[in-house]
């Protein structure tokens, strides 16, 4: 257990560049994402009962999930404010709300701690994958209850831990044993809440909290191909390149695509499962 950054600033600062650099990277490897986890958008939205109608915030929303789910589930006269501290992502999810045609959602750049929106402003807050970046979730937690209207909900989902970081670990080490001079590793997170969240979100003041695990599988052509999604769609993989040449990049992910073969299936392709925990809670 750590016990998060230092100066949560600064820290937060280099979130912003490093999500703001992978950008274009979650662009691109956008289908292969929500192939394998469009299931945990719909269920998220089902857990918060957001319906036509209905007011939602998406914390965190990067290109743009779960916000578009919900907004297409609440039509016309509901209203989506999908927030995320990155200007580069959020400009990708506003291009995807328009080629969808989406018209009830607007987007705000803004650092999700940092959200003040008057009490009782939504009936559903969703996040998927954002609450484990911020440094002082759980007092963000009692803020969102605050924003909720009564009996409104808030559903969140976190990678588990032990899923997620074992071929990360890989990256980063070979990266680091390659580049002797490679830059510091980028902070630690703040303190993952995954096994916690139950307890984070009950201590938050949120009823009948519930938690529940799904199967997110990323299925790519090649362990090559998964090298390239790492590169482009990890923060943490892409700020350790960041400041190498681009001949050495181009070695770097020649060695890992060579040690991540020995996980490939006998076809050559390459499947990764990571379990994605979900929890609602009711104001
Ligand atoms: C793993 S991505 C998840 C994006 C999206 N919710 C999804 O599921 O595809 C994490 C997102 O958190 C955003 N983020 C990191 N720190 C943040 C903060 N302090 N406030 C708001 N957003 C933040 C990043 O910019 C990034 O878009």
């Amino acid at each position: 257990m750590n016990t998060g950054p230092t100066d949560p600033e600064h820290y937060k600062d280099r979130q912003r560049q490093q999500w703001d650099r992978v950008a274009a990277g979650w662009e691109k490897w956008w289908r292969t994402i929500e192939d394998g986890a469009q299931h945990v958008n719909d269920r998220l939205v089902d857990l918060a009962e957001v319906a036509p109608g209905k007011r939602v915030l998406d914390i965190a929303t990067g290109i743009g999930e779960p916000a578009l789910s919900a907004a297409i589930r609440i039509g016309s006269a509901g209203r989506v404010v999908a927030t995320d501290i990155s200007k580069q992502m959020l400009d990708i999810a506003r291009t995807r709300a328009s080629a969808a045609g989406l018209t009830n959602l607007e987007f705000l750049e803004a650092d999700a701690e940092r959200l003040d929106f008057p009490d009782h402003s939504f009936d559903a807050v969703l996040c998927r994958w954002g609450i484990t970046s911020l440094p002082n979730y759980s007092s963000l937690l009692v803020k969102i209850k605050r924003m909720l209207a009564p009996n409104g909900s808030f559903a969140t989902s976190v990678w588990d831990e032990a899923s997620r970081l074992p071929l990360t670990n890989i990256a980063i080490t070979i990266a680091q044993e390659m580049f002797h001079s490679a830059p510091p590793r980028p902070e630690p997170p703040p303190e993952v809440p995954e096994d916690a969240l139950e307890s984070v979100m009950i201590r938050a003041g949120f009823a009948d909290v519930r938690v529940e695990r799904l199967t997110v599988t990323l299925e790519l052509a090649s362990a090559e191909a998964f090298t390239q999604y790492l590169v482009d769609v990890s923060p943490v993989v892409a700020a350790l390149l960041s400041d190498q040449p681009r001949m050495r990049q181009k070695e770097y992910q020649h060695l890992l695509a060579q040690e991540f073969r020995r996980y490939a299936a006998v076809d050559g392709s390459f499947r990764v499962h990571n379990l994605s925990i979900c929890a609602v809670g009711r104001k």
